[in-house]
């Protein structure tokens, strides 16, 4: 048994950079022929890309998926701490699959993502959720047949989290969502230990991946007829500065421009590092989107300082100026957290401020969640659950108003599509997202899922926009 540790987790001296291969005992292969898998993930892309992984690893052990937990022989749940809402889906999910358990002895159920980095979590299972199979962490998915099998063969609770990140590794199977969209870690951690943030202790360390590594996989991609990449890390601008000396993101994007993949995307962005560097290469290549996620969580540099996110309000209005002035048909998203520990009204309009300058494309709005372990979890926190709400909802209506504005501006315009899918319910209806990142569902005919056309814009929602093909 190896559990997780906050104090660990929290060392930031020891690099580790090495690369190791990607080893299955060969007697697994197949050895579960037969039997079904359904795995549920919660939170960010990271999560979803790290599923994609997960799942090559079951086929690999002979499993098929399906999409019915109750049909299945094995339940996987890949989990995210970020809020408290994030635990209570998953551990609602565990209730229910105990009771699936009660009928249906031999399932298999496992843990794995970043609840299962959490010592809270992991000391919970170990006394209540005693029918759990095996708990993996987000350092040693590739360890994932060998826990299962062991669980199985020895009848044991399996639990194996590393707190300190192990070693990288690069060949690991995958089974991708889509044959035309794809994510590619590109950092792996976060070193900014922004003070409400748990995903320093659950991701661990800023790890970049080495650029050869990252160039081969997208040249592949586009030999394999991808059309769209998005780099992945919690913060890409800090890719290199862990692993080169004169390699930086605006390097990596340069390269991954000039593999002429179709469309590049990157996330997140931390304000902090973005340089002019990356802003002259956004601009200068036609297959970089012009989209950019920036959160900036608050408005009040008294809450901002709090949050540990090293920028002021006017910096940030200052580096928004500067990427919509170069950045051709920039879109730009945000996230914004309210009710921050000791978060007055006067911060809260310094807020509301901030997004009437921005007028963002689309945000991401949260109230804050008290994650045990990190700093903000020290402060005192005075201000009652439903003035956060109320603040919440006083922020919704303003994103809301600029979100639909900044769709009506589109009218008329033609814009290019990434094509998703098909409507199942209407004929001749399709979706699919402009280069700014915008949700489009429009009217055409035979028209293929994946291919990029061009579109007119005859309405727009708040959310959305609607239009019809345009050649
Ligand atoms: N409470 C509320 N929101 C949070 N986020 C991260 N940690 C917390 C927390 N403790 C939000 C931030 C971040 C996004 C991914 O989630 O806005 O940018
Ligand atoms: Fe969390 Fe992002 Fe801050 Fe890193 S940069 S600590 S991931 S909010």
């Amino acid at each position: 048994m190896k559990l997780p540790d906050y104090t660990k987790a929290k060392n930031r001296k020891d690099k580790n950079n090495e690369v190791i291969s990607f080893n299955i005992d060969k007697s697994l292969i197949n050895k579960y022929k037969g039997k079904k898998f359904f795995l549920k993930t919660y939170g960010c892309q990271m999560n979803e890309h790290d599923s994609e992984n997960i799942r090559a690893l079951l086929l690999k052990l002979g499993f098929s998926e399906t999409s019915d937990y109750k049909d299945s022989d094995l339940v996987l749940l890949n989990t995210c701490s970020i809020r408290e809402n994030a635990h209570n889906k998953a551990f609602g999910m565990l209730g229910r699959l105990k009771n699936l358990k009660a009928k249906k002895k031999n399932l298999i159920i496992g843990l794995c993502g970043c609840m299962a980095q959490e010592k809270v979590v992991v000391d919970q299972i170990l006394s209540k959720y005693k029918y759990i199979n095996f708990v993996f962490g987000t350092h040693n998915i590739d360890h994932l047949p060998k826990l299962l099998d062991k669980s199985l063969t020895d009848n044991t609770q399996e639990i194996e989290v590393y707190s300190e990140e192990i070693a990288l590794v690069e060949d690991m199977p995958i089974k991708r969502d889509t044959s035309y969209k794809a994510y590619v870690n590109i950092i792996y951690g976060c070193d900014k230990f922004c003070t409400y943030c748990i995903v320093p202790f659950t991701r661990g360390r800023q790890r970049s991946r080495k650029k050869e590594y990252i160039l081969k996989e997208i040249e592949k991609l586009v030999q394999d007829g991808f059309k769209e990449v998005t780099l992945l890390g919690q913060n890409v601008n800090a890719y290199g500065k862990d692993l080169y000396d004169d390699y930086s993101f605006a390097s990596l994007l340069e390269d991954v421009a000039k593999t002429n993949i179709a469309r590049i995307r990157f996330v997140t962005s931390h304000p902090w590092d973005f340089t002019d560097e990356m802003i002259n290469v956004i601009s200068k290549y036609e297959n970089i989107m012009p989209s950019v996620h920036l959160p900036v969580q608050s408005g009040s540099d008294r809450i901002l300082k709090l949050m540990g996110r090293r920028y002021t309000k006017n910096e940030y209005l200052k580096l928004f100026r500067k990427l919509k002035k170069q950045i051709k048909n920039i879109t730009i998203s945000t996230d914004i957290i309210v009710g921050f520990p000791k978060e007055e009204e006067q911060d809260f309009l310094e807020t509301l401020d901030l997004v009437r300058k921005c007028q963002f494309d689309n945000a991401f709005t949260f109230i804050y969640s008290n994650r045990e372990g990190t700093a903000a979890s020290k402060l005192k926190d005075e201000t009652p659950l439903k003035e956060k709400e109320e603040r919440l909802q006083r922020l919704n209506k303003l994103v809301n108003h600029y979100f639909l504005k900044n769709n009506e501006a589109l009218i008329g315009k033609v814009e290019k599509v990434l094509v998703e899918g098909v409507s199942l319910k209407k004929k001749d209806h399709y979706f699919g997202y402009t280069e700014g990142n915008k949700l489009i569902n429009f009217t055409g005919q035979n028209i293929k899922i994946g291919s990029i056309v061009k579109v007119k814009v005859l309405e727009a929602k708040t959310w959305s926009l609607d239009g019809e093909i345009y050649e």
